[in-house]
């Protein structure tokens, strides 16, 4: 049995705790974690076909309760709830609303803006030679691509990039002043993540409404607010909220740790980067196993709605349940080799970005093109590239997150 706990934020300190996730995958598949910080303690589903259970029954699993592992009462779920926490017909009904914006056909239109942003990045960051991958490649290229969806004018960029960084450091200390446990932060109580910043960016999506209503744009803020989902009934302004709040969120840190973890991990395996440059058009297949290898996201939550018989264990109805979408990636009852990073891997089914269900990523096309076109880039110019110092990893649980990526580049 394992000794450490996955509630435990310091075993993550270094990193993903690959070692861990095997052990219980093998021996406690769906197990018990106590919570120290005043939670009531989770179920963590180990397996990738018990994940997969878990996200296409939302009928015994639900989202409504939330889906990271902060409990909410009943003023702060309303408050908060966005389509990520929402089940059932409005869920639907929103979803359909949105994801016009997000087909592969609609995101190929980006092609030009993406290659030539990821262009930019590059030769900002290359003409240093050494540089933070983190800073200087990874962290703000996700949000200005959301920006150019949303129609964002370029002088508000700075701020969202920094509104953004702000809730998404929340739990953090040392990217916060504000950490949610902190009483001060007891006013903010009903915004997401507890964020003064949430704040801002309501502020500022309803001034982007104020200058769209009514009028033919075709950005998904003017979908928003000038469509009628399909069951009839429109946005209130608590869902606008939260919404355009989740869009700006959602596709930020995410993709920026897919981008700093595939480098490293290409770094770490440098026959993948000389096979990809001798066959670069296996890069967007390759893509899949990029993401399967990098796992940005560590879980989601789920809530039973009803006792249960699960894996073997009783889990009773109101208790949290955890998919660890990280170890479901490495099973090896699905993937050969699962520690190894194989560029033709086929089939990659991973569950990076859930499984199957109803909440599976929205903006899973857009992010894989923006992995496309950067690593399309990147292997194409670089002969070498090395870390010149340790890397510094997110003190959390829910986001497998690199602070800090100091290297060195040759290039070709
Ligand atoms: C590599 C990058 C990304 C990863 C790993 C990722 C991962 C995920 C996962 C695992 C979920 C499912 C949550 C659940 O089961 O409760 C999700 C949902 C979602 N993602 Fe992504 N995501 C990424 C990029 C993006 C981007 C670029 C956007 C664009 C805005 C986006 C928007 C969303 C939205 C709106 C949802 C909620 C869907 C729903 O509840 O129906 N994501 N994402």
């Amino acid at each position: 049995m394992a000794t450490r706990s996955l509630a435990d934020l310091d075993v993550f300190d270094n990193g993903a705790p690959w070692d861990l996730f095997a052990e219980l995958r093998a021996n406690d598949p769906v197990n018990w974690s106590d919570e120290t910080d005043g939670g009531s303690g989770f179920w963590s589903v180990m397996r990738y076909h018990d994940i997969v259970k878990v996200l296409r029954d939302p009928e015994t699993f639900t989202s409504s309760h939330f889906t990271n592992l902060e409990e909410l009462e009943p003023d702060q779920e309303e408050a908060r709830r966005s389509l990520l926490d929402s089940d059932g017909t409005r869920h639907r009904a929103l979803r359909r609303l949105l994801q016009n914006d997000f087909t592969p056909n609609n995101v190929a239109k980006y092609e030009t803006f993406l290659r030539g942003l990821t262009a930019t990045t590059l030769d900002n960051a290359f003409a240093k030679g050494e540089f933070d991958f983190l800073h200087d490649v990874a962290a703000d290229y996700p949000i200005r691509v959301l920006a150019r969806l949303l129609e964002i004018p370029d002088t508000d960029i700075e701020n969202i990039i920094r509104w953004g960084n702000a809730m998404i450091g929340s739990s953090d200390p040392s990217l916060t002043d504000l950490l949610p446990t902190d009483p001060e932060s007891e006013k903010y109580r009903l915004v997401p993540f507890r964020s003064p910043a949430a704040l801002e960016v309501f502020a500022y999506g309803d001034e982007l409404k104020r200058q769209r209503l009514g009028r033919n744009g075709t950005d998904i803020i003017s979908t928003m607010i000038n469509s009628v989902p399909m069951d009839g009934k429109p946005l209130t302004d608590q869902e606008y909220h939260t919404n355009f709040l989740l869009l700006i969120v959602a596709g930020h840190e995410t993709t920026r740790q897919t981008i700093a973890h595939t480098m490293n991990n290409l770094m770490n395996n440098p026959e993948v980067i000389a096979y990809l440059q001798e066959n670069p058009q296996d890069i967007p297949w390759a893509v899949e196993e990029f993401l399967r290898y990098a796992s940005p996201i560590y879980h989601f939550r789920r809530t039973a709605t009803k006792d249960v018989e699960f894996g073997g264990k009783e889990i009773k109805a109101g208790q949290k349940v955890v998919t660890w979408f990280a170890s479901g990636n490495r099973d090896p009852e699905v993937f050969a080799d699962p520690e190894k990073m194989i560029p033709t891997r086929m089939p990659n089914e991973h569950m990076t970005f859930g499984r199957g269900g109803p909440h599976m990523c929205l903006g899973n096309a857009l992010a894989r093109i923006e992995l496309i076109i950067m690593f399309e880039d990147v292997i194409r110019r670089i002969d070498k590239m090395e870390r010149t110092g340790p890397m510094d990893f997110v003190h959390s649980n829910f986001i497998h997150g690199i602070k800090s990526m100091p290297v060195k580049v040759t290039l070709r």
